[in-house]
């Protein structure tokens, strides 16, 4: 007789209506298809990937209530009625007074860089992310890293390793002075820390002390349910606290977000830039039309701000939550428990492989966390992506590849999407790459572009 269950399992709390078929390639046939692609995950067409892990941006399943609110989209040029549903969710859960739509978070990202930065400025960060670095340095900023020492350390179990050091961050204020710092860039769940959250009595203290030198956060709210889940399963004082008011909580300590709905409002594309300024709101509204479309869809169409609106309303929902970073959890225990390298603790978006421990005998400068992206395809059709070295870039003052201390594949799940089978051939299909890691050969570039090069940059195997 099989052993009884040590504890309660859970389910899904929804059933599907609707499929979409996937289809199974052969391992050579793969072969062929990375080459193409340049060894490049991105550069794959989704039809010859089997299980989709690339990304959790704009994948998700959306809910039969958000199709159906796509239906009363208000396609009018201004004024859309559900502008007003967007504006109204925003307000409600989120608490930010003014919003300005965007077609999605690097959009908004560019207007509020643009609005706050001054050249030769600094913005302080917990890590950073791709396209908000870029989007500061191309306003003339400088991004500084003042995470905790901790989330550099793929084994470190701090449960909160998206905390800002606060020594860190004064240190910088006092030495290039409080007028150089326009904001904090403060993000939960920190996508390259491995979907990590940060505390609220961490954000607290860095409300205080910015609060002393005037100076505003702004909130990467990407991801803000899925922290504010971690932090009612791991901060005192918070397990018995309604997710949304949780949710609430964070915004309400800083002075405006950006956001890219692709992710917790559970859509497949939109976003927004939201801020308590009105000044800064009315500058907002002045750039967005410039380079998205009026203020009241932002290059969004009326459905889609309405499948924003509702879906934001969803991934408030505690069992939503529960299900969404349950699944994650899943993938990365099985993971964990055959002893495949992992940063832990495991995160809320996605379970990171960590390449250097992986495949020990690949130099950085090779591309350890590309080459696995590859390897894992080739193995088993299913779609990873990198996040290393190559994601990184260069240094723009000495043109040198960053080499960043974490460097990783994301195996990312997309919300409401496959089940735990899709997990479990998932991990299987790891574990096989694992027992073979010896063979994984290096990568060298064969084009690089210049920005954001990981997007379309093509490899080579190095013999
Ligand atoms: N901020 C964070 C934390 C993100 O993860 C992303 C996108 C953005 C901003 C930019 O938003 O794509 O809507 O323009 N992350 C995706 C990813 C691309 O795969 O992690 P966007």
């Amino acid at each position: 007789m099989a052993d009884r269950p040590k504890k309660k399992s859970w389910a899904e709390p929804f059933k599907i209506k609707v499929v979409e078929p996937i289809r199974m390639t052969t391992r050579e046939q793969r072969l062929d298809y990375i080459k193409e692609a340049g060894y490049n995950t991105f550069l794959l067409r989704s039809r010859d990937v089997y299980i989709d892990l690339l990304t959790d941006s704009g994948t998700s399943a959306m809910s039969d209530n958000q199709w159906a609110g796509m239906m009363v989209g208000d396609e009018a040029y201004a004024g859309s009625e559900n502008f007003y549903h967007l504006e109204e969710a925003v307000r409600k859960y989120y608490g930010y007074k003014w919003i300005v739509p965007t077609h999605q978070g690097r959009a908004a990202e560019h207007i509020i860089s643009q609005l706050m930065i001054k050249k030769g400025d600094y913005i302080p960060g917990n890590m950073y992310f791709t396209t908000t670095r870029l989007h500061q340095e191309l306003a003339g900023g400088g991004f500084v890293d003042v995470i905790i020492d901790e989330a550099h350390d793929p084994e470190n179990e701090h449960p909160f390793k998206a905390n800002i050091d606060l020594n860190k961050l004064e240190d910088l204020i006092k030495k290039v002075g409080p007028e150089k710092v326009p904001y904090v860039s403060m993000a939960t769940a920190v996508n390259m820390a491995g979907g990590q959250p940060i505390s609220l009595s961490n954000l607290k203290q860095v409300r205080a002390l910015t609060q002393k030198y005037g100076i505003p956060i702004i909130h990467d709210a990407t991801r803000v349910a899925e922290n504010a889940y971690l932090i009612k399963e791991r901060e005192e004082g918070y397990a018995d606290k309604p997710l949304a008011d949780i949710v609430r909580e964070i915004c309400d300590l800083t002075d405006g977000c950006t956001m890219s709905a692709k992710k917790d409002c559970l859509v497949n594309i939109g976003g927004f830039l939201a801020v308590n300024d009105e000044e800064l709101y009315k500058k907002a509204q002045n750039m967005v039309v410039v380079y998205e479309g009026l203020h009241t869809y932002g290059g969004m169409a009326g459905r889609d701000m309405e499948a924003v609106a509702r879906g934001l309303a969803e991934s408030v929902e505690f069992d939503h939550i529960k299900a969404r970073v349950g699944q994650v959890q899943y993938l990365g225990e099985k993971l964990r428990g055959w002893g495949v390298p992992i940063i832990v603790p495991i995160g809320t978006h996605g379970v990171f492989l960590d390449a250097k421990r992986f495949l020990p005998h690949l130099d950085q400068d090779q591309f350890p966390a590309q080459a696995l992206a590859a390897a894992i395809y080739i193995e088993s059709g299913v779609r990873s992506m990198e996040r290393g070295n190559v994601s990184a870039g260069r240094d723009p003052e000495t043109g040198e590849n960053r080499k960043p201390k974490l460097e990783l594949v994301r195996l990312t799940v997309p919300r409401r999407v496959y089940t735990q089978a899709h997990m479990d051939v998932t991990a299987e299909a790891i574990l096989e790459v694992f027992d073979n890691r010896d063979r994984v050969k290096g990568l060298h570039f064969v084009y690089e572009p210049e920005y954001l090069r990981f997007f379309q940059a093509r490899f080579e195997e190095i013999d």
